[in-house]
């Protein structure tokens, strides 16, 4: 439902101190995405007036990610705390919105649902600021809800601000709020940093509302987990698990089949058909697309790949933006990369790496092969250990082979070359010059057969192996050596 008199205001200008990192928090990735686009994907569907993000860390790297998402953004440098961050925001926000849903960009798994929820309570019970909670069972970190004797909110403070007999709440803050900008304005500027790390607070401003006789409200969100942060690895990593454990299980109940679902990783845009078997220990990522009927054996990793229906991508291949069609078969152990487009039947064996090439139907490579920026036309056969050499040193260089050709095994195309349709090559070949249709390309050595030549070097070499076969430990004993083995290289020597 559009809402045209409310802005999102995402807060993502902190580094991120407790990650250890060099990257920004709100860029850390979990379920396959940035934190701060899953934050902002959440946003979209509430249609608001505009959607800010506030960048302050590596604000440039931020802004490639937000802007192609539609995000407006604002610049807070230095970032002196959340507080600050709504003060900086507040100029980009303007007086066109009654109402800011306003969002950390840190904490990912937030529902659509629960905000447009939040938005109704807090217009509904014409509140000035309506905040989203939750009950955890291990609180430490975030602020808590203090309410009064009567439920409604008088304060949020901060973990490390805690009195001893606060220690035991458990509703915490998510950081996730409504309020209602003509009553926030004027008690964010009263906001004080009075707390161990001298920030502005923005939790500071709900007991300053309070305090001007404000309406304030919690509402606490459905499902626990939607609020969570991702201040350390530790809370990444579980925010990630969660991740691919609503993706499995969102995949499963739309008729895919997953056996050991707990060892696949699947980032959160990809999309599989119904049918469709995944084994133990496969990753699927970024934007995948498997259809119906297809099977992904162990081990295999896709990224970006797309697979029409009936694939059979046999155990570990890594298979990377490239398109095969329906009913192809890839693998064991074959590498699929960039731009490789495998057309309908298209049989791929083992160790076989294809490199932005087009294999027209019913193409045949089925071992040790590599295929880079070649074409290869309907029903070619290409035989073992067949090599495009694209490379020159400087640049790549294209291979034409036709439709119905034969490439013998061993056999080395020199590019740019052609092969024309139907036309042969015998194995062991280096193709250096286009072989026409229909023709023969022969180009390697004759052979020289010599006859009793292998018995002859056996002969040869056991003669020497005996010579050599002195006993070297006797050398350097004080006796010399002696008679018997005097005769023994004697007789050799004969
Ligand atoms: C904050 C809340 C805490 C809540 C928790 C929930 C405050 C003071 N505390 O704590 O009550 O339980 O979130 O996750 O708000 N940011 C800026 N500019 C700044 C500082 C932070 O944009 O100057 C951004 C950060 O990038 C982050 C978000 O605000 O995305 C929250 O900041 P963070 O440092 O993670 O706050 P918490 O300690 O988690
Ligand atoms: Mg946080």
């Amino acid at each position: 439902m559009p809402h045209s008199d409310t802005v999102i205001v995402i807060l993502a200008a902190g580094k991120g101190t407790r990650l250890k990192s060099s990257l920004a928090k709100v860029l850390h990735r979990a379920g396959g995405l940035s934190l701060v686009e899953h934050v902002i994907r959440a946003c979209q569907p509430l249609v608001p007036e505009s959607l800010h993000v506030v960048m302050g860390y590596q604000a440039e790297d931020v802004r490639a990610v937000v802007v192609p998402l539609g995000a407006k953004t604002v610049l807070q440098n230095p970032q002196l705390g959340t507080g600050h961050a709504m003060q900086v925001a507040r100029q980009s926000i303007g007086n066109r919105a009654k109402y800011a849903v306003v969002l950390p960009g840190d904490a990912p798994l937030i529902h659509t649902q629960t905000m447009e929820k939040l938005l109704r309570t807090h217009i509904a019970g014409r509140a000035a600021a309506t905040i989203l909670s939750a009950h955890l069972p291990n609180p430490a970190g975030y602020g808590r809800i203090v309410r009064k004797a009567d439920g409604s909110v008088a304060a949020i403070v901060e973990d490390k601000a805690l009195r001893a007999d606060q220690r035991g709440l458990t509703e915490v803050n998510s950081s996730m709020y409504c309020f209602t900008l003509a009553a926030l304005w004027p008690c964010l500027e009263k906001i004080r940093p009075e707390n161990v790390h001298k920030e502005l607070y923005l939790t500071d401003a709900i007991a300053l509302l309070d305090k001007a006789g404000e309406k304030i409200l919690a509402e606490v969100a459905p499902a626990p987990q939607e609020i969570l942060g991702c201040n350390t690895r530790v809370e990444l990593a579980g925010v990630d698990r969660l991740f691919r454990a609503q993706k499995r299980a969102a995949l499963m109940d739309a008729g895919v089949t997953m056996y050991l679902p707990e060892t696949i990783l699947i980032d959160t845009e990809v999309e599989v058909g119904t049918d469709s078997v995944i084994e133990p220990n496969v990753q699927l990522l970024g934007n995948t697309r498997i259809g119906s009927n297809c099977a992904v054996r162990t081990g295999s990793v896709l990224t970006d790949a797309v697979l029409d229906e009936g694939v059979l991508v046999r155990q570990h291949c890594v298979i990377s933006g490239s398109h095969l069609g329906a009913g192809a078969v890839v693998g064991p152990f074959a590498h699929i990369r960039d731009g490789a487009d495998l057309r309908p039947g298209v049989r791929v064996g083992n160790y076989v790496e294809v490199k932005k090439s087009v294999l027209e139907e019913g193409v045949k490579a089925m071992h040790l092969t590599y295929l880079g920026d070649a074409t290869v036309g309907r029903d070619t056969n290409v035989g073992a250990g067949t090599i495009t050499c694209n490379y020159d040193g400087t640049k790549k260089n294209p291979t034409k082979i036709g439709a119905r050709v034969f490439v013998g095994s061993g056999t080395e195309l020199v590019a740019p070359v052609t092969v024309g349709d139907g036309a042969y090559i015998a194995a062991g070949s280096t193709i250096t010059e286009d072989v026409p249709a229909e023709a023969l390309g022969i180009a390697r050595e004759r052979q020289v057969t010599k006859p009793g030549w292998a018995a002859a070097k056996r002969e040869g070499a056991a003669k020497t192996a005996t010579r050599s076969s002195v006993d070297h430990t006797q050398i350097g004993k004080s006796q010399k050596p002696g008679a018997k083995a005097r005769k023994k290289t004697k007789s050799l020597s004969k």
